[in-house]
């Protein structure tokens, strides 16, 4: 227990007015009531509490979950977002506390839950272009993005080290390589955080980073999500502490708790993982907060399950509805002595830290900063020339035979598949929606598809696109790019039981048999959110693009695709794989520390036009296995809700 480093760097120790804010802090403390600071630990989901709510009972912050909007309107303005923000934090100015309220947010690649904001490339792809300068100014960006919202408080970065691509998070996931994750995620980290990584105050162009999931939902068995993770401590340390530590080092104040158990033990109620690791050892002084309901994980009568998650050392509990209920057993289970006081006035105290790092506090007699003013809307170029680069540089080229790429502009382009024109599946899930479908085209005013990109570089320079959502007969064209992938999802949805891409799904592989039939030559843009077993669609094309899940900006690809004109400078493939290729639809954990297991391409593989020719000779396809392709059941071994 005792190898657990020491390497908290806390905010408030860069304000050097440590001594001030906890002066701060403990006045706030003296003046609250019990129930006033159990208000403190509740976050309640927006489409369950009303500012009058957070108003009566003194609530310390709201969330919005994935596709939850105000006035629940999936197309609500950036002025209907920063208006109910602004209701929120009057109406908490107005509660007995008169402690400003926070809102946190999932902003995972972009403000994603807003209509109009630029979504960049998910985490799986930025660990492909390992461009830590663009991973912090995109993250800025989103922070830019929060604020405009009235939004203070990010649930991000996610530093997962995912292990088994059945987990349908792995696209959260910067990489299977512990190290990348924690300078990847240190990245993100810095652009949320803005000046407050050198000055400690988390100023009103910033917003609260959070470092999620504590700890090892990237280890669970089968990738199942909310799983058990089997692994000794120094695995779990090493390996999946690795991104959360550079993030404590770096000052992140907020940490969410994982749904997964480690050995078998819930993290929620992981007293020893919560408190002596991160707290005591790591000397995490900011707030830990619960995933969703997961303090409902942890016994089968409701209030005990609560109780025992505070005791654990969970500071800040995110209700999905019931949030009167976790009042009233908080506040029961103090008079009870079944929660101790000193538990509850730690709890508060790292609540009112994070707020007064937030300039939420201030000192009796003074004003508090007003906040930003509100953009009429997201759209921005300088977001979107951002997305647009990270893009170009999380594209992986994993065949170029016969150099087929970059393609010439003047030729018949014929675009295959509705991927290719379809934004939803270009961002995957975590866009607008929780899981990401049910969007159409009008949920994204200024997305650019594969397609718009491609006909862009190609119409100008008198070539010719043709766009076929499904191939027809004799197809005529110079070369086709046939675009498909996976379909969105998010948690849950999105486990697999293998990872046989076309079992499920024959359609592009047989297209790509009869454009070569025909003589055409194939490019395929793959759209996934993990690596798959696609040795048959390699095979079956002539240059093979990993594009994974590029979001809004998704036709700035077509600069790398095509050839540069005249005087303009050829952009490269510089994207290497974050996440070792399986060469088996059933070999889920193929990890670059595991020798036992033979990848098909390596972590870090990756082709360029600079390494000139390199022929990749077909690859076994003997493996199809004609399985229907699976999902696996929602949350399969998980937790049944206390009555
Ligand atoms: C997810 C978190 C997310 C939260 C709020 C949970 O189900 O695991 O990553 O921050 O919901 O939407
Ligand atoms: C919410 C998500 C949340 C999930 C957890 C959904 O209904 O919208 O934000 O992560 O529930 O189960």
């Amino acid at each position: 227990m005792n190898d657990w480093p020491n390497c908290c760097n806390p905010l408030e120790e860069k304000t050097g007015e440590a001594e001030a804010i906890e002066q701060l802090v403990e006045d706030y403390l003296s003046r609250l009531t019990m129930p006033e600071k159990v208000g403190q630990m509740i976050q309640a989901e927006l489409a369950s509490v009303t500012p009058e709510d957070a108003k009566n009972h003194a609530l310390g912050s709201i969330l919005n979950g994935g596709g939850v909007f105000p006035n629940d309107n999936k197309h609500a303005s950036v002025q209907d977002w920063w208006n109910l923000a602004q209701e929120f934090v009057n109406a908490s100015k107005q509660s007995s506390s008169g402690i400003p309220i926070l809102w946190g947010t999932d902003a995972v690649h972009g403000h994603n839950n807003v209509i109009g904001a630029t979504l960049f490339p998910h985490n799986i792809g930025l660990g492909a272009s390992g461009n830590l300068d663009l991973i912090e100014a995109l993250s800025r960006a989103t922070a830019e993005d929060v604020v405009a919202t009235g939004i203070g408080w990010v649930f991000g970065p996610n530093l997962a080290v995912a292990q088994d691509y059945r987990w349908g998070r792995t696209f959260e996931s910067f990489s299977e390589d512990p190290e990348k994750v924690a300078e990847c995620g240190a990245a993100a980290a810095r652009g949320l955080l803005g000046s407050a990584c050198q000055n400690g105050y988390i100023e009103t162009d910033s917003v609260i980073a959070t470092s999620k999931h504590f700890l090892g939902e990237g280890a669970t068995s089968e990738g199942i999500d909310q799983g058990n993770a089997i692994c000794s401590e120094k695995e779990l340390r090493e390996k999946h502490a690795c991104g959360h530590l550079a993030l404590l080092e770096q000052g992140v104040p907020t940490v969410m708790a994982a749904f997964n158990s480690w050995n078998g033990s819930k993290v929620h109620g992981d007293q020893y993982l919560l408190t002596q690791v991160l707290k005591e050892h790591i000397g995490f002084t900011g707030l830990l907060i619960s995933d969703w309901d997961g303090f409902l994980h942890l016994d089968e009568d409701f209030d005990t399950s609560c109780i025992k998650c505070v005791n654990a050392g969970v500071d800040v509990l995110m209700v999905s509805s019931d949030w009167r209920r976790v009042l009233n057993a908080l506040n029961d289970g103090v008079q009870e002595g079944r929660i101790k006081e000193e538990r509850i006035d730690d709890a508060v105290r790292r609540i009112l830290r994070v707020k007064a790092l937030k300039r939420l506090l201030v000192p009796e007699g003074a004003e508090s900063k007003s906040p930003a003013t509100p953009r009429r809307s997201l759209a921005s170029s300088h977001h979107d020339e951002l997305a647009r680069e990270a893009v170009q540089h999380s594209l992986v080229l994993l065949k170029n035979n016969h150099q087929t790429l970059p393609l010439s502009r003047e030729q018949k382009i014929l675009v295959v598949g509705s991927a290719a024109d379809d934004l939803g599946q270009q961002c995957g899930g975590w866009t607008i929606t929780w899981q990401g479908t049910n969007n159409s085209r009008s949920d994204f005013p200024h997305g650019n598809s594969i397609l718009d990109g491609i006909r862009e570089i190609v119409e100008p320079s008198n070539g010719n696109v043709t766009y076929l959502e499904e191939l027809g007969d004799k197809p005529d064209a110079d070369v086709a790019i046939v675009v498909f992938g996976e379909q969105p999802y998010a948690e849950g949805e999105g486990d697999l039981n293998h990872l046989n891409f076309s079992a499920g799904n024959r359609q592009p592989l047989e297209s790509m048999h009869r454009l070569k039939e025909a003589g055409i030559p194939v490019v395929a843009v793959f759209l996934t959110g993990r690596p798959l077993w696609i040795n048959p669609e390699l095979n079956a094309a002539d240059a093979f693009v990993v594009a994974w899940l590029p979001g809004t900006q998704a036709g700035a690809m077509a600069s790398v695709l095509f050839e540069s004109t005249a005087g303009q400078e050829q952009l490269d493939f510089v994207g290497k794989l974050s996440f070792s290729w399986p060469a088996r639809p059933d070999q889920c954990c193929v990890n670059f520390d595991d020798p036992s297991e033979a990848p098909l391409f390596p972590l870090g593989y990756g082709l360029t036009y600079a390494d000139g020719v390199q022929e990749l000779d077909s690859v076994p396809e003997q493996h199809i296995c004609d399985a229907p392709f699976l999902r696996g059941p929602k949350y399969q071994g998980s937790y049944n809700y206390p009555k």
